[in-house]
């Protein structure tokens, strides 16, 4: 059974049909990546996934439950968690703050205490810049925020829409080595990139998504030598 299974999500903002008949699975243990063009109604198929956004029509199962109508706390507590596009950190809040919000769904002292170190191990950068008001941290730091914060609700499932989104080549690579070791550390990942080659390079399979739905999938392999996806977004003729 797939950790995730969407089967023809729909997703509307008023009469625009963004998402329609969406369908696609996560197993446990994999990197997934979802591809497309602006527009394509990537941001809006994760947001509908954590709860942000209603769905039309079509479900959302996780873990063998159809979560599509559940709240997003709820859907959080599961072990589903959305970084959005545009690192959604609090600027006025310090680091150390922006992260125990993101722990705002676990009860347990204990457990939110074992987060905080693990992120402090991953996130060295973060480690050193505790008491740093989050607005006044760098592009790439912001990011490396934002994932942290993300991972303080200790999801099985990470949705991540465009982590790599404009940052520098160095930091571009940053990011993924951390992709590369959140999924060496058994965490799933839904991932959303505009990088392809990298994305491509790092995820087991992907979905190339185009007017609201999927018109092509397989293995990253598959992808990287398919003439669609070349021609579209790897710039070869
Ligand atoms: N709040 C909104 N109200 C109306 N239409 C919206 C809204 N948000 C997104 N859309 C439309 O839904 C479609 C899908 O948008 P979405 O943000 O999901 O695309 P995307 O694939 O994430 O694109 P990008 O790569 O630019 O982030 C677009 O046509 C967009 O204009
Ligand atoms: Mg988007």
């Amino acid at each position: 059974m797939p950790l995730l299974e969407l089967d023809r999500l729909a997703v509307n903002y008023g009469p625009i049909k963004a998402v329609r008949d969406l369908s696609l699975t996560v197993e446990a243990g994999e990197i997934v990546t979802v591809l497309g063009a602006n527009g394509a109604g990537k941001s809006t198929s994760l947001q509908a996934i954590v709860g942000l956004l209603p769905v039309h029509h079509g479900s959302i199962c996780f873990d063998g439950q159809n979560i599509a109508g559940q709240s997003t706390e709820r859907i959080v507590r599961r072990g589903l968690t959305l970084t959005p596009e545009g690192r959604h950190i609090f600027a006025p809040l310090t680091v150390e703050e922006n992260l125990k919000i993101g722990a705002a769904t676990r009860s347990s002292a204990e457990e939110v205490s074992r987060q905080w170190d693990q992120m402090m191990e991953l996130f060295p950068i973060l480690a050193s810049r505790k008491n740093q008001l989050a607005g006044t941290l760098s592009g790439g730091e912001q990011q490396q925020l934002a994932i942290a914060r993300s991972l303080m609700s200790k999801p099985r499932l990470l949705l991540l829409d465009e982590p790599s989104l404009g940052l520098a080549p160095q930091v571009v690579e940053l990011i993924f080595d951390l992709i590369g070791r959140l999924r060496d550390m058994g965490l799933t990942i839904l991932l959303v990139e505009q990088n392809v080659h990298q994305a491509l390079d790092i995820a087991d399979r992907g979905y190339v998504v185009s007017g609201g739905t999927v018109v092509l999938q397989g293995t990253a392999a598959e992808l990287k030598i398919s003439p669609d996806v070349q021609k579209a977004y790897l710039g070869h003729a």
